[in-house]
């Protein structure tokens, strides 16, 4: 029997993907060393950035990782709703000392140029997010060893994606930190986000293919409880990204367990595309006007959160957190492996003990 995404990792833990440093190679390396599986995130990065990130990996650990990839975008973003917003956005630009992003630099991310490297020097596993890709090139992956994963935040997505030849389905509840990876963002479906738990269920009984369960976990008890309702391992962002390996900002990590910061929301302020983050200035003032522009919004505000970050101001930042932030430990990735698997050891024990009584 050919392996599946599980076989390839000794604890069913999953570091998610995080771009924008967060999950560099010595977080990734550190979490698939320990028994997990590491994930490098190749969304914003060129495809040599990627490819080089992929090297030192190689070069510090022999164990499996993966890589993520962010899907093309649609061409629906109204450029006059653009305009708007980035004439909202004036203000943020003065008082940052600096000039809007251009909001037209580059709609693919690269995914061709990037696909074309994993095909010529595989990595044991891919996964996608922001939609699923054809047959094509789950297929052309699959011939050369690398098993597949898509994201998906619905039972129909999960569809989708084992209809297209995913390996696995990475399945996102509404709790999870940064953006969730629902195939084509609508406005009209804003505030109807699944849970986890009722998600996992759902695309249990819609699919046959492995789940990976993601979205507010942060201890290995909740682990055990995605592995019951159905899913086959758990992602965990939020809880690796304060790690001592993770190229997060520090005021990013420092902001996960700040009573400043008690609330999380989605938001399109920061990207044009639903995200959750610990929500601030920034986001109060324009998350209620931004417009559905993925990833116009994106670049054009990626020199005022750099410009916030300079200047030490988590309030115009993208604080990309879970629900669960508040849980965050700041161990180092292999120790927290060890610790989410022992908790889920216990949990199983004390679930087992119940049943028995
Ligand atoms: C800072 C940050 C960056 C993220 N970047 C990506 C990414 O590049 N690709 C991806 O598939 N998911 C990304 N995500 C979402 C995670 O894969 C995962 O769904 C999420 O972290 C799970 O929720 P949790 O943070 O509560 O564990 C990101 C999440 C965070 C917090």
């Amino acid at each position: 029997m050919s392996p599946t995404l599980t076989d390839l990792c000794h604890y069913p833990i999953v570091q998610a993907p995080m771009a924008g440093g967060a999950s560099c190679p010595q977080l990734a390396a550190a979490v698939s060393e320990a028994g997990g599986l590491g994930f490098l995130a190749a969304g914003y990065k060129t495809a040599d950035g990627m490819y080089q990130e992929i090297k030192q990996v190689r070069g510090l650990t022999n164990q499996p990782f993966g890589v993520n990839l962010f899907m093309p975008q649609p061409e629906y973003a109204d450029p006059a709703a653009v305009a708007v917003y980035g004439s909202q956005l004036a203000g943020e630009a003065a008082w940052y000392e600096t000039q809007l992003g251009d909001p037209d630099g580059g709609r693919d991310d690269g995914f061709d140029a990037k696909l074309a490297i994993l095909l010529d020097d595989p990595v044991p596993v891919v996964t996608f997010t922001f939609g699923c890709p054809g047959r094509d090139v789950l297929d052309s992956l699959a011939r050369v060893g690398t098993l597949t994963g898509v994201t998906v935040t619905t039972p129909e997505e999960a569809q989708a994606a084992q209809w297209a030849g995913a390996d696995a389905v990475c399945v996102q509840g509404i709790e999870a930190g940064g953006h969730q990876g629902t195939h084509r963002d609508n406005p009209e479906a804003d505030g109807s986000g699944i849970g986890l738990i009722a998600l996992i269920t759902q695309v249990r009984e819609a699919v046959q293919i492995p789940i990976i369960a993601t979205g507010g976990l942060m201890r290995g008890g909740q682990l055990a409880a995605v592995l019951a309702a159905g899913a086959d391992a758990g992602q965990f962002g939020t809880a690796f990204l304060v790690c001592p390996e993770s190229g997060a900002n520090l005021l990013h990590k420092q902001a996960m367990t700040n009573p400043l910061f008690v609330r999380t929301e989605l938001t399109r302020a920061f990207s044009g595309r639903p995200a959750r983050g610990l929500v601030n200035r920034f986001m109060r003032e324009h998350g209620p006007y931004a417009p559905a522009a993925y990833p116009q919004i994106h670049h054009m505000t990626s020199t005022l959160r750099k410009a916030a970050a300079k200047a030490g101001d988590p309030q115009g930042m993208a604080l990309w957190a879970g629900q669960g932030h508040r849980l965050a430990r700041e161990l180092p990735a292999g120790q927290l492996v060890e610790v989410l698997a022992a908790e889920l050891a216990e949990a199983k024990d004390a679930l087992g003990a119940r049943g028995a009584a």
